[in-house]
């Protein structure tokens, strides 16, 4: 038995949800560039989860659904004001999604419309749960959700109490669809793996929370806007970053497992940092990101990944820097909740190996003798 560390290229499940293959990431089989331009991100929800893009009465039998669950126990509202108010923000979201299934009697039902019923419930709540906690570590009462609106324009409406105008909603809503899903991403395959045990669907998210906040997967959006901060302005760009590669640190929102090629999310993302840039009259993050791609790419050959202009993108909508991966991952529980259902379809227990490395012929030596 021969480990593969981080077990690259090892193919670990069959999926019918989402695809990389050459480079080209589709859901369901629709190319990413085709859903980011012309699919709104409930349009792309129902597609993870049904496999198919909804009728307009389908859309509207789901934004209703999404509507009448935005609202959070009031059990929940209630612990997000016990948390420390410097809890990390993700820290919150996984805990309180954790939580959710305490007031959910359906919790444990694990017949297949309940699961889907769940799945829906979790990706109205998130948005809530993530607004509701910005205003009350800052000791804010929460803005409560409305109906009628889409999740994008619900977020920034709960996020700053006032509507949100059209042009940040349509970025938002981008950006959620092009984070919806990524094939067997780090915490795809977290919730997965939970749930393959039989345990429940809120069990799987909240596993999958925990594996996204790592500055190695979605965290690295936050740590893309750490470093734009440190750098400061456009003048210090290229001494910091040839200091960095100099020392060998990694460059966050750079690189990729899967694609070596440039991850086609981040063309986009970069669109969208462009032209809010443009309009808010603001181009300074946009530059200082075009001129660090320039010195990475031109240097190391890595290409940037969805997270990087994720940054400069939030920080023009005005977004906290500490919810840039609560964001993530209010998109990506749509992705995540779909593997739930699939794996819970046809499900095995996922259980690998590992190659044993310790020593071995090993005796207990009485406590009196070990040194
Ligand atoms: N900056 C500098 N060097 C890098 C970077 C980077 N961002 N990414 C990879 N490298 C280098 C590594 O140092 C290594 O070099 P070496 O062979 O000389 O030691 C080589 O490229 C291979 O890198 P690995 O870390 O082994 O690649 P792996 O496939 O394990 O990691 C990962 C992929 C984690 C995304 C990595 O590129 C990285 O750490 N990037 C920065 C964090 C980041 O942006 N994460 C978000 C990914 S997208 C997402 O999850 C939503």
């Amino acid at each position: 038995m021969t480990a593969t560390k981080g077990l690259e290229g090892i193919v670990a499940t069959t999926s019918s949800i989402s695809s990389i293959i050459d480079g080209v990431l589709t859901y369901r089989g629709i190319d990413i560039d085709d859903l980011a331009e012309h699919a709104s991100f409930e349009e792309t929800a129902y597609l993870l989860w049904y496999g198919k893009l909804p009728t307009q009465s389908e859309l509207d039998g789901l934004n209703r659904q999404l509507g009448e669950y935005a609202a959070i126990p009031a059990q929940v509202l209630e612990q997000l004001k016990l948390y420390p108010k410097d809890t990390n923000s993700m820290a919150a979201l996984r805990t309180a999604v954790s939580s959710l299934a305490l007031y959910d009697p359906s919790a444990n039902d694990m017949s297949p419309e309940a699961n889907l019923n769940k799945a829906i419930k979790l990706q109205a709540q998130l948005p809530t749960i993530v607004a509701a906690f910005a205003h009350i570590r800052e000791g804010r009462e929460p803005v409560a959700p409305k109906a009628g609106v889409s999740i994008a324009h619900n977020f920034l409406y709960m996020l700053t109490g006032q509507e949100p105008d059209e042009v940040a909603v349509k970025a938002l809503d981008q950006a959620l669809v092009l984070h919806a899903d990524h094939e067997l991403n780090a915490s795809t395959f977290a919730a997965r793996v939970t749930v393959a045990t039989l345990s429940d669907i809120y069990s799987g998210v909240t596993s999958a929370i925990g594996a996204l906040k790592g500055p190695l997967h979605g965290g690295a959006n936050e740590a893309v806007m750490v470093m734009l901060e440190e750098i400061g302005s456009i003048a210090n760009v290229e001494s910091v970053i040839n200091q960095k590669l100099a020392n060998r640190e990694k460059i966050m929102g750079f690189g990729h497992r899967v694609y070596k090629n440039g991850d086609p999310r981040a063309k986009h993302l970069q669109k969208m940092s462009r032209e809010l840039g443009k309009l808010t009259g603001n181009m300074e993050l946009y530059e200082m990101s075009v001129k660090i791609e320039e010195l990475v790419t031109g240097q190391k050959g890595l290409k940037p990944n969805v997270d990087f202009y994720s940054a400069s993108v939030y920080t023009t909508l005005k977004i906290a820097r500490d919810l840039f991966t609560p964001i993530f991952a209010i998109s990506r529980v749509s992705g995540w909740t779909a593997h739930i259902l699939e794996q819970y379809e046809n499900n095995r227990l996922i259980r690998p190996r590992a190659e044993y490395v310790g020593p071995v012929n090993q005796k207990v030596k009485p406590i009196a003798e070990r040194g």
